[in-house]
């Protein structure tokens, strides 16, 4: 054989992963292979492979007599969008895509070129966790990961793809990462398995009542994406890269928009009702405003009271953050302040503008919230407002009341553009709520209390529950008509492209986690 025969036996073993046995299995489960995988992910031919021939040196349990090329993960880079990423890929067919010292080590070495490089960091997980034959050494491996993307946050995008098992520490890998996508069949993630669990805790639960896409992505707020098939998982994977830069050193990405910047927003009025409880979908509002079709929400199941996400303003890549009174009336709670303060946070770090639209009554009272810790909780969305330096723009759409009122993007934590609708109450806290404290003598003592209430409350609504005292003080930059937000916030974007705000020196802040 000469070297060149050599050569091309290698490439097509190392290709081949556990071999076509392993392959129509992992094919049987409805899971693309590693490589079929990166194919479909990444632009057309661009993908360029190295470590193809890296194999393990373990020897325990049988190991010595089994050395597949690759070691169970295809590293490498390519494009998406035209765009540079890094990228690996478990392969399930070689030894379950268990991660061994050099598997790791693969991984490390890709983390390493993606920091360098500034370029966004993708991993397709697919694995049986830490190598059991390997020891300690799949354990050093992990740590080094975990430190890498702890090194990569906030330099450049790191994206998580949980395609199969996720188990033990393999978890905190993507727990870092700044945004996991989960494929809703066969693909889970736990810190201890079922068997795990029932011995422990005597807990009966199963792979999927534990640990499947629909958990993480409606219960524990893991899980920030999930689509029915890998396909339309990676294609998500692909779209959400077109709102982010590459690094923190580069802006987002502009496109061309053929929405007319200067649109007035109509039938904004009917979506929103004038009575200040009544219901409405917040997404309706956000169709109206933003660039047509360009709202990637984030985290879609979770928090629902909160909605986040990204869109274009006049082509330009924005972060929404958004009460929505279709859901608990759109109340801040613990998960909705944790699901906006890393959001708001993520957006910081990539140089992506806030857009804040508020109409929430409040903290969501009660034993459950502040026995769980709403003080800690609630504290880092301000934490995270406060601390952003990216232009943050507002408009209050119907109520901010209370500590809700300063928490989402107000002047007074440093948001650069404040707006109102005239309907718009900002107050203490609700009309109904204020009177009983405030005229509770008055009521009790009248003959025609429910009288004197609906007067009362009137009185407060003229004298306090308007947006013109705040406008009097400057808490709002101005009052505008429903239909201005689209071409108001865009014009605010482009006298905020150049801001800068510094901040003052120090090691980093203590966020309340
Ligand atoms: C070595 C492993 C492995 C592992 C799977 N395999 N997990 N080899 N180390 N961790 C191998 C299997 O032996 C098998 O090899 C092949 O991969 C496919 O596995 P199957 O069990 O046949 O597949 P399936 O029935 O689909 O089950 C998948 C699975 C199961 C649910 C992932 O394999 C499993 O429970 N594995 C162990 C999961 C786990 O507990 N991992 C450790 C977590 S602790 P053959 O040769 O038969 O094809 C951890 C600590 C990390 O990760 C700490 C970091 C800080």
């Amino acid at each position: 054989m000469d070297s060149k025969q050599i050569l091309e036996n290698k490439r097509m073993s190392a290709i081949q992963g556990g071999g076509e046995a392993q392959t129509e299995k992992q094919h049987a489960r409805g899971k693309k292979t590693a490589r079929e995988r990166i194919s479909y992910l990444l632009d057309e031919n661009t993908f360029t492979e190295v470590d193809g021939f890296v194999t393990h040196r373990a020897v325990g349990l049988g190991m010595d007599k089994n050395h597949p090329l690759g070691d169970g993960v295809v590293t490498g880079w390519g494009k998406i969008n035209g765009r540079l990423v890094y990228l690996y890929a478990q392969d399930f067919t070689v030894l379950g895509g268990s991660l061994g010292e050099s598997h790791g080590r693969k991984i490390a070495k890709i983390m390493d070129l993606a920091i360098q490089n500034g370029a966004p960091l993708i991993g397709l997980n697919d694995s049986g966790g830490a190598r059991i034959q390997e020891g300690v050494d799949s354990l050093a491996a992990y740590g080094e990961i975990f430190f890498r993307n702890t090194q990569a946050s906030g330099v450049i995008p790191q994206i998580s793809v949980i395609l199969g098992p996720c188990a033990g520490g393999a978890v905190y890998s993507p727990g870092i990462t700044d945004f996991v996508f989960m494929a809703e069949k066969n693909a889970y993630m736990f810190i201890t398995g079922p068997e795990v669990v029932r011995t422990v805790t005597h807990e009966d639960v199963d792979f999927d009542s534990l640990g499947s896409a629909a958990v993480h992505h409606a219960k524990s707020g893991v899980a920030h994406f999930t689509a029915p098939d890998e396909e339309s998982l990676l294609q998500q994977v692909r779209w959400l890269l077109s709102y982010l830069p590459s690094n923190n050193l580069e802006q987002p990405p502009s496109i061309r928009s053929s929405d007319d910047p200067r649109r007035l927003v109509t039938g904004l009025e009917q979506v929103v009702p004038e009575e200040p409880n009544r219901p409405y979908d917040i997404h309706d509002v956000l169709d109206l405003i933003f660039d047509a079709e360009s709202f990637l929400e984030v985290q879609a199941d979770y928090a629902g009271n909160l909605v986040v996400g990204f869109a274009r303003l006049n082509g330009e890549t924005v972060g929404i953050i958004a009460n929505q009174p279709a859901v608990l009336a759109g109340v801040l709670d613990i998960n909705a302040s944790d699901k906006g303060g890393r959001f708001i946070r993520f957006c910081d770090a990539f140089h992506i503008p806030l857009i804040t639209l508020i109409d929430t009554p409040g903290f969501l009272p009660g034993t459950d919230q502040e026995h769980n810790g709403i003080i800690r909780h609630g504290a880092k969305m301000i934490y995270a407002y406060a601390e952003a330096t990216v232009p943050k723009l507002a408009v209050i759409l119907r109520k901010a009341y209370g500590g809700a009122y300063i928490v989402m993007s107000s002047k007074h934590l440093r948001s650069d553009l404040n707006f109102a609708w005239p309907n718009a109450e900002i107050a203490v806290m609700g009309p109904e709520g204020a009177v009983q404290i405030v005229f509770r003598k008055e009521i009790d003592s009248s003959g025609d209390p429910d009288t004197t209430r609906q007067e009362k409350t009137q009185q407060y609504r003229e004298e306090f529950a308007n947006p013109y005292i705040a406008a009097a003080r400057g808490y709002l930059d101005d009052v505008i008509l429903p239909e201005e937000t689209r071409a108001r916030l865009i014009a605010g974007l482009e006298s905020l492209a150049a801001k800068r705000q510094t901040v003052p020196q120090r090691k980093h802040g203590n966020i309340p986690l």
